[in-house]
This record gives structure tokens, C-alpha cells and sequence, in this order.
């Protein structure tokens, strides 16, 4: 897996305004509070860490601490090999640093993403910089804790757990084959990237929700998640004041929608319920157990955790095909022999998924190498002991996905691609690209359907070559591939 480690630097976004805000920023004003807080800083710091055994790791400067070297090799995509490999190497598993002004323990392995991940509530809870919460609404469910979250989670759950399933399996179909025949019949070159964002986020709106996609708004959506990691700074032109200003357009759209479909539901016009979870979420609202400004934050919730995730899983796993030829004759062999039992343009069933066997390893050693996420911060909400080390209340806890999946411990030869590793089982918690515990990824099963659905309509229908086979991968700080992953493709003449 050499292209992991051969990764450049993105060439593509030239620095905006907002990049030049966020150096200012950490360029001056942290060495400021840094000076005025240094002192008492260093001083409580001394004092508490001579009573407990924090982990081992260095805190760099005070407040600006080691995000320059987090941020920079997050850029590039090299975050486990130049930030946290070392750092394991010189401190162990488990090691403390400082990062955007908190001071952060990394944990890695399959026993500390259990601790971490099945704890969330009762020692930890999520923790996402104020841009995210502001940009998702403070009333999503990834700012929900205890009992709130799991009502949420129940009622979106119902949508998106096994038994939604059966139905979104035709309507995805019905999406893919209407996406191939409006962006890929007649191309000769497209952007395979850009192609799994505009057909996730279709899915998402009109599978899922049950909401029809009107032009501009994949755009407008889009300016919204170039916000999320942003610094919060409100002033003209940076990325966060445009992110907040289409959240802004985002919300009136959505009220108007949700208004409008709280009267067809109350009216009687929608006798029949549609089983979209838009519908559920309002009937919800109307019983009075959910509120307006719920919904709406959970729709824009539910389209950033679908978007660049599922769109980056689906375009590594087909770079991972054109790398590896033999893999790829397995996988079109599958969706070959699935074909021949259908008659032409019959949708496939859900039984015809459980046979993509092969394919969803192929999709889930790709997330292996390539993992969309590649962990989360959490925050201590006591004092944790672990591995004989206190986690002060109050420190941030970053679990990685990178402690596991490259680690031979757990998977022999870790940097191969062999999708058939999975025919074994494997330890709990070692293979964690959709996280785990409570918060584990509430939709694993249509990003599951997404990816699968998609492949098959694609290699039953089209020859395609990268145009790019040493293409890079770029941080931003989720992971996309620099160039868009373009392809050339061919209608299959069967
Ligand atoms: C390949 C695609 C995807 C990957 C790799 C992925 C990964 C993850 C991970 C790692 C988490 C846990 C984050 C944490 O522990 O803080 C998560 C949470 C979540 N994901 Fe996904 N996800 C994917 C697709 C989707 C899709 C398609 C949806 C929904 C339409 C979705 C909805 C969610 C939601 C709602 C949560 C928050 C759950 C909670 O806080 O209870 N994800 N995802
Ligand atoms: C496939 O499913 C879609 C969505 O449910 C439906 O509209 C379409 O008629 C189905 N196609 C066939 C050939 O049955």
C-alpha cells in the first residue's frame, strides 16, 4: 500500500481568505493568551500532574500547544504516520498532547476504542469544535446525550436500521440508474468523486427523507460543510460567514418544507404514511415529542455524516478495483451472476444484496486502509482512570481508527489489500470505520446499500480506467481525493 505514504500536498485550493484569518489567528492571538496565561497555567498543570499519573506525551507551547503538527500532517493526509505513529513509538499507546488549546490524550487499540466508544455518557461525551455546533444546530443528535439521544437515534433508527431496509433497496436502485443515465450516459470523462456526491446526496434527501432535490441546493449544502471545520470567526469572507449564511438559506428552505408537509400530514391529504423519515420525524413534531428546530438540525445533520464519507468510501473502493485486477474479476463476477437471474431493468431485492458478499469485503478493507473518519474527540466528563493513568475531567480523548487498522496485532500485513481477510472474524473494536458504543454510526446500513447498489449498476454497465492512478489524497479535514478521481468510461454493450 505504498500510496498511503506517497501522498502530496493539495495543489488544488489556493488559500482563501479564511485560511489567511485562521493563521492570523493561531499566529497571533494564542502566543498572546499564551503569555498572559502561562504562568497560571503552568503552574496548575504542575500541580495537578505531580498528584496523578497523566499519560506520557509532550503539551508543547501552552494553549497553541502541537496543533501546528496535528494541522499539518492532517493536510496531507500523513496524521498516523508523521503525527500519532511516532508518537506511539516514543510513549506508548496511550499519549497526551495539545491540540487547538485543550489539552487531548490520544488512545490507541482495540481495548481503548471499547472503553472509549461503549463509555460514551457515563465517562465521556462527544466533542465538536463550536464551528460544527453552530453550523449543525445545537439540537442535532450529535450534541444529544442519554435519554434525548436515544429517543432521536429510535426514531431515525426506524428509518435507517434493518427493517427501513427493505423498501430503500428499490428506491436506491431507482436513484443509481436514473443518476448513470443523467451524468454518465453520453460521457466520456467524469469525475467519479464528484459523481458519488451529487448521487449521495440524492439518496439521502429523496430515499431517505423523502424531500425532493431542488437545483442549487447541493451547493448551498455544500458551503454549509466547508464551514464545519473552520474556525468560528464571523467577519465578511471567511469560510464559517459563508457556511452560516447558507445555513441560514438551509433553514428557510427546510422550514417552508416541513411547515408544508406538517399540513398534508395533519390535513389527512397524505392518507397513506409515506415511511419517509421526514414524515416520521413531523409526526413526531405533531405529537409534540419532537421540535421544529429538532427536525430541522437533523436533516442537516443526517446530509453531513452521509456526504463526503460515503462519496470518499465508494471512490477508494474503486480505486482499489483498478489496482487490483483479480479482486475486481471477483467482484464483476458476483454482480455478473447476480444479473443473469433478473429480467432487464428489474430492481434488485434485498436478497440480492446478501449475495454482494465479496464486494462488501472489498468495501470494507478499502474503509480499512482508507477510513472517511478517522476517529473522534471526545471530552472526559470525570476523572478516568485507564491503563493505570488519570484522564483529568475536563481533557479531551481522541480515539483513532488508525490503532487498529494498521496495526498487525489485529490485521496480518496491515498495509496489503486482501479483502478476503474478512471471510475471519476479528476482535471487537478493531474494526471501527463507522465508530462504535451508542454513537456508532446510526447510518452504516444505507451507506452499505449506497456503496453496494452503486457498484453493481456500474461495473454491470460500464468499462472505466482512472485517469489518474497515482492520484493523492488530501485532508480538509476529511479526506477526498485531490483531483476528483476523474475516469474515463465506456457503455458495456451486453
Ligand atoms: C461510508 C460511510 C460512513 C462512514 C465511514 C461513517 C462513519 C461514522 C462514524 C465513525 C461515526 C461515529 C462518530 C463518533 O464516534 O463520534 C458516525 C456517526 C454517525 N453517522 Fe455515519 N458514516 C458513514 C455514513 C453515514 C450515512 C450515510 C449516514 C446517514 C444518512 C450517517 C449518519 C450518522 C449519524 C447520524 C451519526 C451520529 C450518531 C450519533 O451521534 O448517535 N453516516 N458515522
Ligand atoms: C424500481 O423501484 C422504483 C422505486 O420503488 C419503482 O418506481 C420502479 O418502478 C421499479 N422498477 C421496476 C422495473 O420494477
Amino acid at each position: 500500500m505504498s500510496s498511503i505514504f506517497s501522498l502530496s500536498m493539495n495543489l488544488t485550493s489556493s488559500p482563501m481568505l479564511g485560511d489567511i484569518a485562521y493563521f492570523i489567528l493561531w499566529g497571533m492571538l494564542f502566543p498572546l493568551l499564551a503569555m498572559v496565561s502561562f504562568n497560571f497555567l503552568r503552574h496548575k498543570q504542575c500541580c495537578y500532574e505531580e498528584k496523578r499519573k497523566v499519560p506520557p506525551g509532550e503539551m508543547g507551547f501552552p494553549l497553541i500547544g502541537e496543533t501546528m503538527e496535528f494541522f499539518n500532517a492532517q493536510r496531507r493526509n500523513q496524521l498516523f504516520e508523521k503525527f500519532v505513529h511516532p508518537r506511539v513509538v516514543k510513549h506508548g499507546k496511550v499519549f497526551k498532547t495539545r491540540i487547538m488549546g485543550s489539552p487531548t490524550v490520544i488512545v490507541n487499540g482495540a481495548e481503548a476504542n471499547k472503553f472509549l466508544l461503549s463509555n460514551e455518557f457515563k465517562l465521556v461525551k462527544s466533542s465538536w469544535p463550536s464551528s460544527s455546533v453552530q453550523l449543525m444546530g445545537s439540537d442535532s443528535i450529535m450534541e444529544k446525550d442519554g435519554e434525548r439521544h436515544r429517543f432521536l437515534r429510535g426514531v431515525i433508527g426506524t428509518s435507517l436500521g434493518y427493517v427501513g431496509l427493505e423498501p430503500l433497496v428499490p428506491r436506491l436502485c431507482n436513484s443509481v440508474i436514473f443518476h448513470l443515465a443523467k451524468h454518465w450516459q453520453g460521457q466520456e470523462k467524469i469525475s467519479l468523486y464528484r459523481s458519488t456526491k451529487v448521487l449521495t446526496f440524492s439518496i439521502v434527501f429523496e430515499c431517505l427523507l423523502g424531500i425532493n432535490v431542488e437545483p442549487g441546493m447541493l451547493d448551498i449544502f455544500e458551503r454549509v460543510l466547508e464551514g464545519v471545520f473552520s474556525p468560528a470567526i464571523m467577519c465578511p469572507g471567511t469560510k464559517f460567514w459563508r457556511a452560516k449564511k447558507a445555513r441560514m438559506e438551509i433553514e428557510k428552505m427546510l422550514v417552508k418544507v416541513v411547515r408544508e408537509k406538517r399540513k398534508e400530514i395533519e390535513g389527512g391529504l397524505q392518507r397513506e404514511q409515506d415511511g419517509m423519515l421526514l414524515s416520521k420525524l413531523i409526526c413526531g413534531m405533531i405529537q409534540g415529542e419532537i421540535s421544529e428546530k429538532e427536525v430541522i438540525d437533523n436533516v442537516v445533520l443526517l446530509v453531513f455524516a452521509a456526504h463526503d464519507t460515503t462519496s470518499f468510501a465508494v471512490a477508494m473502493t474503486f480505486k482499489m478495483l483498478a489496482k487490483h485486477p483479480d479482486c475486481y474479476g471477483k467482484v464483476l463476477q458476483e454482480h455478473v451472476a447476480i444479473r443473469r437471474n433478473k429480467r432487464w431493468g428489474e430492481n434488485l431485492t434485498l436478497e440480492d444484496i446478501k449475495k454482494m458478499k465479496y464486494t462488501w469485503q472489498v468495501a470494507r478493507e478499502t474503509m480499512r486502509l482508507f477510513p472517511p473518519i478517522f476517529g473522534s474527540f471526545r471530552k472526559a466528563i470525570t476523572d478516568i482512570e485507564y491503563e493505570g493513568f488519570t484522564i483529568p475531567k475536563g481533557w479531551k480523548v481522541l480515539w483513532t481508527t488508525y490503532g487498529t487498522h494498521f496495526n498487525e496485532e489485529y490485521f496480518k500485513d496491515p498495509m496489503s489489500f486482501n479483502p478476503s481477510r474478512f471471510d475471519e472474524g476479528m476482535p471487537q473494536y478493531a474494526f471501527v470505520p463507522f465508530g462504535g458504543g451508542p454513537r456508532v454510526c446510526a447510518g452504516y446500513q444505507l451507506a452499505k446499500l449506497n456503496i453496494l447498489i452503486f457498484v453493481h449498476y456500474v461495473v454491470t454497465q460500464y468499462e472505466w480506467f482512472l485517469l489518474h492512478p497515482d492520484e493523492s489524497i488530501t485532508m480538509d479535514p476529511l479526506p477526498f481525493p485531490s483531483f476528483g478521481m476523474p475516469i474515463k468510461i465506456f457503455p458495456k454493450h451486453t
